[in-house]
């Protein structure tokens, strides 16, 4: 049982208690189709959003391993880099990151606002780099300098997807499927956003163990279905492995490619709308590099009837701190 084999994992406790899931009332009304969403976003770090679940299993190892700082990249609005910043502020762990343009943005807001200004106050130190190109082997040599130099580096891959931060949405899953099955709720699927895959890898093997048979929907935000799935399905495999079982045969990997022009960081009018009416209608704030895309995706899923009869749950990602980062996108300003 995947419950069972997760349990001995090394996990820091900062999520505590489970996070929402609840009923979008007017959204529902709106689009003529009960939804759901599990709030993932309100996760007790630094304005919320997955990667705290990711960070509880990745920063369990890191002080096993006696580590003094965390290394780590991503965009320059990365979420992840954020919230792992903010882990390390909070352990009293330094945080390093190497951070990139991937939008070629000139925008000041994008440059200093939203995310990226919060690592300032984070007291990241921070290193930009033309790309990422190989993530992997450009951390490892900040880690080896930063060795050289006497510090104690872990490395944080993108996203904190790797097998031990994948274990969080494993969590995750089992956890959503306990508020499943107290519902009683026949769920038609779940969709969220699918982006370096670990969010979605996890969330789909733990779900397995109570709801094999609910479709866990990725919408990707940066690659076509070709590209991102082999990114889900190894993540799959080595996450299973990690934990000892058997991938079940239940787990498929859907993927819906149709929403992310046109590349990632860059919304498109489907985002655009997306958040608009969660934030109009129910005071939910989505944002312009995943969430809002993924929420285009369920909501062109409902009017072209790609799901069953049923419910849906979005899972809710965070990610808003971005918003401000990204001002000029609108068509009117308020
Ligand atoms: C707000 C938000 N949603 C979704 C994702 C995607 O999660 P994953 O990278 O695990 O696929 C991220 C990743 O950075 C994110 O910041």
């Amino acid at each position: 049982m995947i419950s069972r084999q997760l349990a001995p994992f090394p996990r820091l406790d900062l999520l505590g208690a489970a996070t929402p899931l609840h009923k979008l009332e007017r959204l529902s009304l709106w689009a003529g189709r009960d939804i759901y969403i599990k709030r993932d976003d309100l996760t007790p770090l630094a304005l919320g959003g997955n990667k705290l679940r990711k960070l509880e299993y990745l920063v369990a190892e890191a002080q096993a391993q006696g580590a003094d700082t965390l290394v780590t990249a991503g965009a320059i609005q990365s979420n992840h880099v954020r919230q792992t910043a903010a882990i390390a502020a909070q352990l009293g762990l330094r945080c390093v990151a190497l951070l990139e343009n991937p939008i070629d943005s000139e925008d000041p807001s994008y440059l200093g606002n939203g995310n990226r200004l919060l690592l300032e106050l984070f007291d990241t130190q921070v290193e930009t780099v033309q790309n990422l190109d190989n993530a992997d082997q450009q951390l490892q040599a900040l880690a080896t300098r930063l060795s050289n130099e006497g510090r104690r580096p872990y490395i944080v891959p993108i996203g904190g997807s790797s097998p031990v931060g994948a274990l969080g949405y494993v969590r995750a899953g089992l956890e959503l499927g306990e508020q499943i099955q107290r519902s009683g709720i026949a769920f038609a699927a779940v969709v969220l956003a699918s982006g370096s895959a670990g969010t979605h890898a996890g969330l789909a093997l733990g779900l397995s163990e109570t709801q094999p048979r609910l479709p866990v929907i990725g919408v990707t935000v940066s690659r076509s279905d070709e590209a991102q799935r082999p990114k889900v399905q190894n993540l799959l495999e080595r996450t299973a492995q990690r934990l000892g079982v058997d991938l079940p045969a239940s787990v498929r990997i859907e993927l819906w490619d149709e929403f992310f022009a046109p590349r990632y960081g860059e919304p498109n009018a489907g985002t655009l709308a997306a958040i608009k009416l969660l934030a109009s209608q129910e005071g939910v704030l989505l944002d312009p590099v995943y969430t809002g895309k993924a929420m285009a995706g369920l909501l062109d899923g409902i009017g072209r009837q790609r799901f069953d009869d049923g419910p849906l749950i979005f899972l809710h990602t965070g990610g808003a701190p971005a918003l401000f980062a990204y001002p000029g996108v609108w068509p009117q300003q308020p």
